[in-house]
């Protein structure tokens, strides 16, 4: 690890670090507020670098056990590199570092936006030093070179930035997703992806079964579970003293049952 100097906070709490200056840093949400870095996020008085002004947002992005991975170094000009924390992976649920990609890639996708917020084009080269083989490695996963002032417009789905949260609730399995809800999905999809939407109910169920399988496996094979057990914060303490990994309450009745002991990791 290169040595920690030039650091730049870019929120409230000591947790939240930008690399400037010199070396590759962890970036984090704040323990004291966990939600601080939401209302932050964009700030031109706190972020007048637009790369950090960037990150701010790209740092609310959704990601594996909210393990927060990325690592950014900003020593080049204009330029953002970015590493995954390998420590942050997740060995057990996603041996082949599938999901912590997916979230890197979900970091890069809302710096992008933020970017072209501020109308600046972001030229994005992933794995800038080849790809890695079965697993991720000390290699960049992307390299970001800012553009000028005026070499982008905004996007639209930057509005929705900061309304992103994972729903964990039950959803209304009967309620059917409305055609035009379908329409607006697909438009902001690039077709680069080549992702499909589909409203069968057919192949709905059958993805809900095999959901629902794969949900099994994780749960009841105990170093996978217990993986995702040990992430766990539960209650409002904990989410507020830690707040990586999967908060499990902050309501009452969650906040009450662990005061008393009935609700533990066990
Ligand atoms: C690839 C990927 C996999 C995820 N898997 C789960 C999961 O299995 N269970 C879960 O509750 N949340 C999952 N999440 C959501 C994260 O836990 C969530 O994004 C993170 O805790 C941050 O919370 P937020 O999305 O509300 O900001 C996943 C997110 C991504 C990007």
């Amino acid at each position: 690890m290169p040595t920690r100097r030039g650091f730049l906070r870019i929120a409230g709490s000591s947790a939240v670090i930008l690399a400037a200056g010199s070396g590759t840093f962890a970036l984090t949400r704040t323990p004291a507020h966990a939600l601080a870095p939401w209302a932050m996020a964009g700030d031109t008085d706190l972020y007048t670098d637009p790369r950090v002004r960037a990150l701010s947002y790209a740092i609310l992005a959704p990601n594996p056990h909210n393990q927060q991975p990325w690592l950014v170094d900003l020593n080049e000009p204009d330029t953002v590199t970015l590493y995954c924390d390998l420590e942050r992976r997740l060995p057990e649920t996603d041996p082949f570092d599938r999901q912590i990609l997916i979230g890197l890639g979900c970091f890069l996708e809302l710096a992008r936006l933020a970017a072209a917020e501020d109308r600046r084009l972001v030229e994005l080269t992933s794995f800038p030093d080849d790809q890695p083989g079965e697993r991720l490695d000390h290699r960049p996963i992307a390299r970001l070179k800012f553009g000028p002032e005026g070499s982008a417009d905004p996007d639209p789905l930057f509005t929705h930035v900061r309304e992103r949260r994972s729903l964990k609730e039950p959803f209304d399995l009967d309620k059917p997703l409305a055609q035009e809800t379908l329409l607006a999905l697909q438009s902001v999809v690039p077709e680069a992806l080549h992702s499909g939407f589909n409203l069968s109910a057919a192949l709905r169920a059958e993805l809900r079964t095999l959901s629902w399988q794969a949900h099994l496996v994780e749960v009841t094979t105990h170093r996978t579970n217990m993986e995702s057990v040990n992430l766990m914060r539960i209650g409002k303490a904990e989410i507020n003293a830690n707040p990586d990994g999967i908060d499990i309450g902050g309501t009452a009745l969650l906040d009450g049952l662990t005061l008393v002991g009935l609700l533990n990791r066990a």
